[in-house]
């Protein structure tokens, strides 16, 4: 069976110090210790001079990863990968910060990435390449001569192509992109978009839903949307609510209905416009009835937009306190501390709104760990961006345009007094879209799509996505 190569801008290397590993990273793990895999990125560490990988082995998974020196860090991570196109691939564009050299030094870093790589592949690999970090590294990987099945999945929105031109040097990437076999995107909407700028850009003509050409060469577009362990976090959240955090959360609001948001500290995640809807929620309802818990997270701290945006979140956020706050109570309770996994499914349990309301979000499994961790006899409510892509499975949650306040506000009134029963029917539908799927068979339908006829043969351990594609293959 061949190996399953996974490369990406973190990797969560065991006691590493890039982070810990998020439910998508536990299923790619599982996926490749059952095959044998090479996880392969950047180590998390800025160092002064370049070396060779650092390689460490954990049972069938090789872990080989590079530092970053200082200008590596400030023009691929900070300066394009998260200055240009993350505020551009989440139609933020005036947040956009574009340096020429900073395009420079993330094509030379995807192409180190490509040169260190090469002497690791063995002629059967697959490999797997993962989000905007690394749109250069397929053509990189081809001219090293690397013909092995290549798929690319992005993580994040993939907008129009107006939209997308006004990033300086995306075209280069989407021709670099298009040298993989496979790409993967989380809604239809998104690869319907890639594809008008593969045909744009780069003169690729669509050939079918799932198919364009380039040169004559075929190149498959799918749809993947990230999933999380549903039944897992249900049962995570029915333990964690009896225990400390989520009972003296409890315990302290007595009887007051609790809004719930997490989030990390994020431009896109539509903090200060979520506020503002809070603000008017709060205004029109008696004191001590609601409380907002928002938990957001620092995130990507060296970009100015995040520095300013952790001043106007926590500018809001005081204000709202010190408007409508009483002597013995404060509508808002913002957290910057990030909670582990755990506590956060028992505050979901109690929470009797989910507020997850980006501007723009590939996924969102926020979204989805919210309907997961509801009691099914008295669940919350989800109020839900419609331009979030969890949107497009989620859609008896109440949907909402996160750039009108007013509208959010109504929302959010409204999934305040939601009769049981219309709580009950939106949850059911909710949890219907999600119940059965899992994150390894996000992957394993990836990897099937990537390589047909081999995965065709291999036994699908409990993911009803993949035993629907085993199904209909
Ligand atoms: O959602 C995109 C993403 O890159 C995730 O993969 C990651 O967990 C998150 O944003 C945090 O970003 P960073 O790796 O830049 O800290």
């Amino acid at each position: 069976m061949s190996r399953i190569v996974v490369v990406s801008n973190r990797v969560p290397v065991p006691a590493g110090n890039s982070g810990h590993a998020g439910g998508l990273a536990v299923a790619l793990l599982g996926l490749m210790q059952r095959r044998g895999g090479l996880w392969f990125g950047w180590s998390g560490a800025v160092t002064d001079a370049h070396a060779p990988p650092a390689f460490a082995q954990r049972g069938a998974v090789g872990y080989a990863t590079l530092d970053l020196t200082e200008a590596e860090h400030q023009g691929y991570y900070t300066g394009y990968s998260n200055g240009v196109l993350w505020p551009m691939l989440h139609a933020l564009p005036h947040l956009m910060s574009f340096r020429r050299q900073d395009l420079d030094i993330y094509r030379r870093v995807n192409k180190r990435f490509a040169a260190c790589l090469t002497p690791l592949l063995r002629s059967d690999d697959r490999i797997w390449v993962h989000d905007y970090h690394l749109m250069s590294l397929p053509g990189a990987l081809r001219s090293q001569g690397i013909r092995n099945p290549t798929g690319f999945f992005l993580h994040v929105p993939f907008p129009a192509p107006e939209a997308v031109a006004v990033a300086p040097g995306i075209r280069g990437l989407v021709q670099d992109v298009l040298a993989a076999d496979l790409l993967g995107f989380q809604t239809s909407a998104d690869r319907d978009n890639f594809a008008a700028s593969a045909s744009d850009f780069a003169g690729a003509s669509r050939t079918g839903d799932h198919m364009i050409e380039l040169d004559g060469r075929p190149i498959r577009l799918g749809v993947f949307p990230a999933e999380i362990a549903a039944r897992e976090f249900a049962a995570t959240a029915a333990t964690q609510v009896e225990k400390e955090p989520a009972r003296l959360l409890a315990n302290s609001l007595r009887d007051q209905a609790l809004l719930l948001g997490i989030d990390r500290l994020d431009p896109t995640k539509g903090l200060p416009e979520r506020l503002d809807a809070f603000r008017r929620v709060i205004s029109r309802r008696p004191a001590r009835s609601a409380t907002m818990l928002q938990i957001a997270a620092p995130s990507r701290e060296d970009v100015v937009a995040y520095q300013r945006l952790r001043a106007e979140v926590d500018s809001a956020a005081g204000a709202i306190n010190s408007e409508f706050g009483e002597p013995d109570w404060l509508p808002l309770r913002l957290l910057a501390r990030p909670q582990t996994r755990d506590t956060v499914a028992g505050f979901m349990r109690l929470a009797r709104v989910g507020v997850v309301t980006p501007l723009r979000d590939g996924m969102n499994l926020v979204a989805k760990e919210y309907v997961a961790a509801q009691d099914p006899s008295d669940p919350g409510v989800l109020v839900l961006s419609r331009f979030a892509g969890a949107a497009a499975q989620l859609d008896s949650a109440l949907l909402v345009n996160p750039h009108d306040a007013e509208g959010m506000a109504e929302a959010l009134h409204r999934a305040l007094d939601m009769p049981l029963a219309e709580r009950q029917e939106r949850w059911q539908a909710c949890w219907d879209a999600i119940a059965g799927a899992t994150p390894e068979g996000w992957g394993e339908d990836f990897l099937r799509a990537l390589a047909p006829g081999d995965l065709a043969r291999l036994p699908v351990a409990g993911s009803a996505q993949s035993a629907a594609a085993a199904g209909s293959a």
